[in-house]
C-alpha cells in the first residue's frame, strides 16, 4: 500500500476482504458495516506492518473508524510519529535487567496515556486500572506490545486490581521469559501422558431432538498447525461455508455458549454478535439475547442447522481446533452429526511447539506456572492421540489426514485429494486463500493478513527450531508414526 492517490482503495479493498463487503461504504463507522474489534486489531496489525514509522494505537484506530479517516489520519502521519531510535525490543533484549524494567515501563505509560489523554507524570506506579473501561485498557495495552515487542497478552493476565507497578513487574518478567532471558530448568522436565479418557462410541447415538445435523466437516488439530490457512482455502470452494472458529460443540445451549464465550470476547468487543450474526441472528436480537441468555436454551443442533441454512451452502465446515482436546467433544460430534467427517491437520511437532510458546498459549490454555514448551509438546500429543484414536473407530471413508508441510508445498495435489475426500468437485478458488470473500474476520490466527499467499517456505521453520530439551519418547513414537521420523533425526544429529 502506498500512501497517495490509490491509498484509500487499497485499503478499501484490503478492509473488503475482511469483512467480505463489497463494496464498502467509505464514509460510515466500520462498526456499522459488521466490524467487531478482532477486525480493527487486524488492520492495525496489517497498518503496522506496512507503516510502522507511524506507529499507531489503539485510540488511533477507534477514533478513525471510516476508510476516508483511517487513510487520511495516515497521510497526516507520513512522517515519523514518536518513534524510538531503537525498536523497542532490540533495547529490550541488549539492556541490562533494571534497563527493561525501564523499557517495559516506559511502552506501558505511554499506551495507559496515550489511551486516556493522560500526560506520563499524571500516571503513578501505584495507578490502578479499577479506574478504567477493562476491556478498552486490554486493547490499548494487547496492541502497543504485539506492536512494540511482539508479544502477545491475554485478558486474563490484566488482574482486575492491577498497578502500573504489578503491571511492570509482572510484563518485565514474561517478556525475560518470551525472548529467553530467563533461566532455563536445568533437569529435563517431562510430563506425564494423560489418564485414559472416555472414548468416544463407536456407534452414534442419535441426539436428543431425534434429528442429527447433517453434512458437516470438522477440521481439527493441535493449535497453530496452519488450521486458519487450511480453512481460508476451503472457504473459496462454493459448496463449502468455512466460519471463523465457532467453538460451539463443546456447549449444549446457545445460553451456554454465550456465557463460555463472554469469557473470552466481552460483549462491548462485538465478536460474540458477529458469531451469532452467521446463525441467522440479526442485531437487534443478538443484542436482547445478550440481556439475558439465560432465557435462550436453543440447542446446538438447531444452532448448526441455522447456521448451514443461513449460509445456503450445502457443506458446513467447522474448523475450531480446540475440539481435539478432549474425548468429550468428540464423542458429541459423533452423537450430534449425521456421519460427519473428519479434517485432522498434522503439523511437525517442532514447529507447532515453537509457535504455540512464540505466541504464549500456554497463557491462554494452560495451568499458571506451567513449563511453556512442555506444555505445547503435551498438546501436540494429546490433540493428535485423540485423532488418531477417533479415527480407528469410525469408518475410513469419514477420516482424512491433512500434513501442514504437504498443504503448503503441494496445494494444488492436497486440495485435490481433500475435495475427493469431501466428495466435491476441485475448485482452483481453494488455492487463492486471501481472494474474495472468505469470513476472515473472527477468532483465529490474528496474523492473517502476515501473509498475503500460501508460503512453501514455512513447511521447513522446523528445522530452524531450537527446543529448550529433547521431545518426550511417546511424542517421538507419535511423530514417527507420522511419518517425521527422518526430520527428528535430522534434529537430533
Ligand atoms: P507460525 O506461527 O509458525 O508462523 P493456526 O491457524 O492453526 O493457528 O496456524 C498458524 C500457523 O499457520 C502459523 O505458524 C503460520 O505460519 C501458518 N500459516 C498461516 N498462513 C500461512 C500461509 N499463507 N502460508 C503458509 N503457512 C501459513
Amino acid at each position: 500500500m502506498k500512501i497517495g492517490s490509490i491509498f484509500e482503495d487499497e485499503l478499501a479493498q484490503f478492509v473488503e476482504t475482511l469483512l467480505c463487503i463489497r463494496p464498502i461504504n467509505r464514509d460510515v463507522d466500520l462498526l456499522h458495516q459488521t466490524a467487531d474489534d478482532l477486525t480493527l486489531f487486524r488492520i492495525l496489525n496489517r497498518l503496522n506492518h506496512e507503516y510502522p514509522h507511524i506507529r499507531l494505537t489503539w485510540r488511533d484506530i477507534t477514533e478513525h473508524r471510516t476508510i476516508n479517516s483511517l487513510a487520511q489520519l495516515l497521510r497526516t502521519h507520513t512522517d515519523e510519529r514518536n518513534v524510538p531510535t531503537i525498536a523497542p525490543k532490540t533495547e529490550f533484549l541488549t539492556a541490562s535487567p533494571s534497563q527493561r524494567y525501564q523499557i517495559i515501563e516506559t511502552s506501558l505509560v505511554q499506551a495507559i496515556g496515550n489511551m486516556l489523554d493522560l500526560s506520563v507524570q499524571e500516571i503513578s506506579k501505584e495507578w490502578s486500572i479499577t479506574q478504567v473501561d477493562r476491556h478498552q485498557l486490554y486493547m490499548s495495552l494487547a496492541w502497543a506490545f504485539k506492536r512494540d515487542f511482539d508479544f502477545p497478552l491475554y485478558p486474563q493476565e490484566l488482574a482486575a486490581d492491577a498497578t502500573v507497578r504489578g503491571l511492570v513487574e509482572y510484563l518485565t518478567h514474561e517478556l525475560e521469559i518470551q525472548l529467553g532471558l530467563g533461566q532455563q530448568p536445568a533437569h529435563h522436565p517431562t510430563f506425564q501422558k494423560g489418564p485414559a479418557t472416555e472414548q468416544p462410541k463407536r456407534h452414534s447415538a442419535k441426539h436428543q431432538s431425534g434429528q442429527q445435523v447433517k453434512k458437516v466437516v470438522l477440521i481439527l488439530s493441535a493449535p497453530r498447525s496452519g488450521s486458519t490457512l487450511l480453512r481460508l482455502m476451503l472457504a473459496g470452494h462454493s459448496q463449502l461455508f468455512c466460519p471463523p472458529e465457532l467453538n460451539l460443540l463443546k456447549q449444549t445451549t446457545l445460553t451456554d455458549w454465550i456465557y463460555n464465550r463472554l469469557k473470552r470476547f466481552p460483549r462491548e468487543s462485538r465478536v460474540i454478535q458477529n458469531l451469532m450474526a452467521l446463525m441467522g441472528f440479526t442485531m437487534a436480537e443478538c443484542e436482547m439475547i445478550l440481556d439475558d441468555p439465560s432465557q435462550y436454551k436453543i440447542p446446538i443442533a438447531d444452532l448448526y442447522k441455522r447456521i448451514s441454512k443461513h449460509s445456503g451452502k450445502p457443506i458446513l465446515v467447522d474448523k475450531t481446533p480446540s475440539y481435539a482436546k478432549d474425548w468429550q467433544t468428540l464423542q458429541h460430534a459423533e452423537e450430534l452429526f449425521d456421519d460427519a467427517r473428519y479434517i485432522h491437520l498434522v503439523r511437525h511437532p517442532f514447529a507447532m511447539i515453537d509457535s504455540f510458546v512464540r505466541h504464549r498459549f500456554h497463557k491462554l490454555l494452560g495451568d499458571p506456572g506451567c513449563d511453556p514448551h512442555l506444555y505445547a509438546e503435551r498438546v501436540w500429543q494429546e490433540r493428535n492421540d485423540h485423532l488418531l484414536r477417533l479415527a480407528q473407530r469410525i469408518d475410513t471413508k469419514r477420516y482424512h489426514r491433512v500434513y501442514y508441510e504437504q498443504l503448503v508445498q503441494e496445494p494444488v495435489q492436497t486440495m485435490s485429494a481433500l475435495c475427493g475426500f469431501l466428495q466435491i468437485p476441485f475448485e482452483e478458488a481453494t488455492l487463492r486463500p486471501y481472494d474474495g470473500c472468505r469470513l476472515i474476520s473472527g477468532p483465529g490466527d490474528y496474523d492473517v493478513f502476515q501473509h498475503q499467499e500460501i508460503e512453501p517456505v514455512l513447511s521447513k521453520t522446523w528445522q530452524l527450531v531450537n527446543l529448550p530439551y529433547p521431545l518426550q519418547t511417546s511424542t517421538l513414537e507419535l511423530a514417527t508414526y507420522f511419518g517425521y521420523e527422518a526430520a527428528l533425526i535430522a534434529q537430533g544429529e
